[in-house]
């Protein structure tokens, strides 16, 4: 089914200027990019979104790394578009991701790992609705 799911490119990524790299892996398989906007996190937007990671000894580095620079929002649409996303960014810790993959080829570590995705349709939904508004997304 087509499906829309959250991305983020994330700090150590546009401090790298590899935002259209990344964009460009994300068009390569299938997914089109129907809404997009560059913001600086807030501390509390970061510790809202990562919620669910509270508990996590990494929770706060985390929430220091996703505020340490721009990212880039955006909401992708395709044909099983969450897991395709999750194909196309590879595992969480690049020393684990596939060739080719995003984070692969350009992520610095398992925190600064270029990359967001939403994990599920359900997250997605939610996501999506935490950054963009109906009106903002053009399919
Ligand atoms: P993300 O897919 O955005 O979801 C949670 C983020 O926490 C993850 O990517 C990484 O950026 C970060 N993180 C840092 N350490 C870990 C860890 N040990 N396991 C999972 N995620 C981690």
């Amino acid at each position: 089914a087509v499906e829309r799911t959250l991305s983020i490119i994330k700090p150590d990524a546009t401090r790298r200027n590899l935002t259209g790299k990344i964009n460009a892996l994300l068009e390569g398989a299938g997914l089109r990019i129907v809404a997009q906007r560059r913001i600086q996190m807030t501390r509390t937007q970061a510790e809202t979104f990562y919620a669910v990671h509270k508990e996590r000894p990494f929770f706060g580095s985390l929430c220091d790394f996703m505020t340490s620079g721009p990212v880039v929002v955006q909401v992708l649409e395709g044909e099983n578009a969450v897991a395709k996303n999750r194909e196309v960014m590879g595992a969480t810790n690049p020393a684990d991701a596939a060739p080719g993959t995003i984070r692969k080829e350009f992520a610095e570590s398992i925190e600064a790992n270029s990359a967001h995705g939403s994990d599920s349709a359900e997250n997605a939904a939610v996501e999506i609705a935490y950054f963009f508004a109906g009106a903002d997304i053009v399919g």
